[in-house]
């Protein structure tokens, strides 16, 4: 049977990105660089290569060498992964040694090790799938992926001989002029053979940059004549984040990517180039975004819905058919249909509400209308309630967030304030610059400063209909 284990190499601090942070902990669409790799990784199995391949597989649980701040690398992926740690960080070879004692473990015992890097988060599930479907075809020792680029930079750089069998890579620090200019690179993503793999890396010698290179190995079984296939891919998919310039040409080919997947999926998409969707957003279909948005984390918007312009929306839900205008929306639920904007902020809680207008930790029913330059904080209000312009819940004693209660069908006035805590009744009316200090009775109209009751607008509930100020204190 073949069985295959996969390691991930992602020791190195990354001191070209200048940073406190590990490198594969910084973010891309809003998900760290190992976990585009991990996401590509666990996906091999369902790719149309491997699928197609119709030798028996198996697989492991990735293995990821951590060194540079292990423990909050592993805080982030906890039980995704298993962890091997290199101590000293001296080089790719020694990384994947590190690996050695973790990958004996596994049962079963793979043939094949699959090695990646955590810092190429653009590669695929097919193309790594791609390339342990050759290995195994062939029979190699060592299959790599390459590219072909005009701007081979940093990369390793692939040499063949004359009748094109591969040679060796070699590190640019080490590479002839000649060298240099050879435009087949190397991707970074291998398929070995264990037991070759182990004997090897126990021979490697330290090179004079005082390193063991992981890509030292293809020169030694080149020299053994051993089988070593390649792949071919595109550059883009493998390209290597070592600093800020490179972390910033992938995350524009990976919003690229994310903002086609959405557009062939039925999304409408008025002007990519501003437009900015995180790696786990979820949009259903006939959704049209409009420029200058940005929409990012665990957000899921619905069918038929209108985003835009000038909206930001983060780990939110909005249902099918709303409308959102230049507005910022936090942790927000909103049921199908709402309207909101322009310039409303939503901060958590279920909100439905119009321009210049702050909900926070609120409920508010369907059919409210909350229109214009008002404050809801802490509040629950019903169905039908008319929210006048002004109107401001002081939730805030200096201590203590206080809650505000609006039942079904009332009116507050403009310029209502609304001191909590406080309950205004079912059908109940506040008149325009009311400050409200105590709970009005449902149907009660109630005007001044403090708020006093004027006259019944309703006839009060018999007392077998229950209580309708639920939860205040005051009576
Ligand atoms: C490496 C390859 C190069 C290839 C390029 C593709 C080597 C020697 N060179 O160069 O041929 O073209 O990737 O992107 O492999 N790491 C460890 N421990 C270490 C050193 C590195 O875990 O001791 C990890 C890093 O965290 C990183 C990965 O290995 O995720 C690659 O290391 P990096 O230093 O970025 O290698 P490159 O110079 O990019
Ligand atoms: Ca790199």
């Amino acid at each position: 049977m073949n069985t295959y284990a996969t390691v991930v190499l992602a020791a190195g601090k990354g001191t070209r990105m200048r940073s406190t942070l590990p490198k594969v902990l910084h973010p891309l669409a809003g998900m760290p660089l190992l976990g585009h790799v991990l996401n590509a990784v666990e996906a091999i199995p369902s790719s149309d290569p491997l699928a197609s391949y119709v030798a028996p597989t198996t697989i492991h649980r990735p293995v990821v060498v951590l060194g540079h701040d292990a423990a909050h690398v592993e805080a982030v992926f906890g039980q995704r992964c298993l962890y091997a740690l290199q101590a000293e960080q001296l080089g790719t070879g020694h990384a994947v040694l590190a690996a050695r004692p973790v990958v004996d473990e596994l049962d079963p015992l793979p043939q094949t090790i699959l090695v990646c890097y955590g810092d190429t988060p653009l590669i695929s599930r097919e193309t790594l799938a791609r390339v342990l479907v050759e290995h195994l075809a062939h029979k190699a020792t060592i299959t790599f992926l390459t590219a072909h680029t005009e701007a081979p930079s940093d990369y390793g750089r692939v040499v063949r001989n004359a009748d094109g069998c591969v040679q060796a890579i070699v590190e640019v620090k080490r590479a002839t002029e000649e060298q240099k200019r050879i435009s087949e690179v190397n991707s970074g993503v291998y398929c070995f053979d264990r037991a070759w793999l182990w004997a090897a890396l126990d021979s490697l010698p330290r090179n004079p940059a005082g390193e063991y290179y992981l890509t030292d190995l293809i020169g030694i079984a080149s020299s053994q004549d051993r089988v070593i296939a390649t792949v071919t891919g595109t550059l883009e998919e493998t390209i290597g984040i070592n600093d800020r310039v490179q972390l910033a040409a992938a995350e524009q080919l990976l919003r690229r990517r994310i903002l086609e997947q959405h557009m062939y999926a039925g999304v409408t998409i008025i002007d990519p180039s501003t437009t900015y969707i995180d790696a786990g957003v979820a949009i259903g279909t006939d959704t049209v975004i409009l420029p200058g948005t940005m929409i990012t984390g665990k957000t899921c918007i619905g069918s038929d819905c209108r985003i835009g312009p000038g909206t930001t929306i983060d780990q939110s839900a909005i249902g099918d058919r709303c409308v959102i205008r230049n507005s910022a929306l936090e942790e927000t639920t909103l049921e199908e249909g709402v309207s909101i904007g322009p310039f409303s902020h939503c901060r958590p809680g279920d909100v439905r509400m119009g321009n210049f207008a702050e909900v926070k930790n609120s409920y508010i029913g369907a059919e409210t209308d909350m229109h214009h330059f008002s404050y809801l904080g802490d509040a629950t209000v019903g169905e039908h309630v008319n929210i006048g312009a002004g109107t401001v819940t002081v939730n805030y004693d200096g201590i203590r967030k206080l809650r505000t209660t609006i039942g079904d069908g009332a009116f507050i006035g403009s310029d209502t304030m609304l001191v909590a805590p406080v309950a205004v009744g079912e059908h109940a009316q506040t008149g325009a610059g009311s400050v409200v200090r105590h709970d009005v009775p449902p149907g009660a109209v109630v005007v001044g400063v403090p708020a006093r009751i004027l006259r019944m607008r309703m006839p009060q509930p018999q007392p077998d209909e229950g209580p309708t100020t639920e939860g205040s204190e005051k009576v």
